[in-house]
């Protein structure tokens, strides 16, 4: 990890990003716009490489909003046979870097059947139905506790600001219970009938690993779901991971004016 945050440090001329921001599919434009400097996941020391299609796989360094920012433009997911300690490496290089608030972004499916397709959700809670936890193994004291709490994941002032600016901007945000799945089939409709009597808004197949081990290392993590899809339709239409790009992708505008908003609002 230090060997990582060391070649990071030596290639940004040792940028210290303050807010961390985790772009997930369809969302990664803000990092074309924003970039003072970028680096691929492939040249970086012990950072494993992403393999789906939609996602960039740089780490982007820039000033926004005179905000410190790194952002991952393109996460690694536990469907593609990364280990959780894989995919949640970045958290913790992050961490190392400075980052003290961390925004997680992601595409999900609509659970709640208010939710409709480029709705913006954002995340009171989380459901971690994936089957592991990144915090299995030896535990790093350094880092965080054994047995860390998860009573307040998601911040509640980082919550209001966001409620905040989403009405600044006129944007009809919702607040929900983001549901992980390990994927990477998407859910059956037995299944979306379950996370709806269990409590879920949305469900996807990221954002929980990270999320557990941000607030295990005392990062304040705002999370923020693009509603792309009803999941699971009963009404016959089948669900295509193109819909899923295209539909975070017509959000993209409010999505990016609500994240630029959250920055000039934070104080940190
Ligand atoms: N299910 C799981 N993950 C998703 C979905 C979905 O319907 N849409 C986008 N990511």
């Amino acid at each position: 990890m230090q060997e990582t945050v060391n070649f990071i440090k030596e290639k940004t001329n040792n940028f210290v990003p303050e807010i961390g921001i985790i772009l997930g599919s369809g969302l990664g434009e803000l990092a074309d716009e924003y970039c003072d400097y970028a680096i691929s996941y492939t040249d970086i020391p012990h950072f494993v490489k992403s393999t789906v299609e939609g996602h960039k796989g740089r780490l982007v360094f820039a000033d926004i909003c005179g905000k410190k920012v790194v952002m991952m433009q393109g996460r690694n997911h536990f469907y593609e046979g990364h280990s959780m300690e894989e995919i949640t490496f970045p958290i913790k290089v992050m961490k190392l870097l400075g980052v003290k608030t961390l925004i997680l972004t992601n595409a999900a499916g609509a659970v709640n059947e208010s939710f409709r397709p480029s709705d913006l959700m954002i995340i009171t809670d989380h459901i971690n139905f994936m089957g592991s936890n990144p915090l299995i193994g030896k535990n790093d004291n350094s880092m965080g506790e054994r047995f860390p709490d998860m009573s307040e994941v998601y911040k509640k002032d980082l919550i209001e600001i966001a409620e905040k600016c989403a009405k600044d901007l006129g944007i009809d945000v919702k607040k929900g219970v983001y549901w992980a799945n390990s994927g990477p089939s998407y859910e059956t409709p037995a299944e979306i009938n379950m996370i709806r009597m269990l409590g879920g808004d949305a469900v996807g197949m990221s954002t929980v690993p990270e999320a557990i081990v941000a607030n295990y290392c005392g990062l304040n993590v705002l999370g923020i779901s693009c509603i792309t899809n009803t999941a699971s339709s009963t009404n016959g239409s089948k669900l295509s991971h193109e819909e899923v790009i295209e539909a975070a992708s017509n959000a993209k505008i409010k999505f990016k004016s609500l994240i630029l908003e959250i920055l000039k609002e934070l104080n940190l």
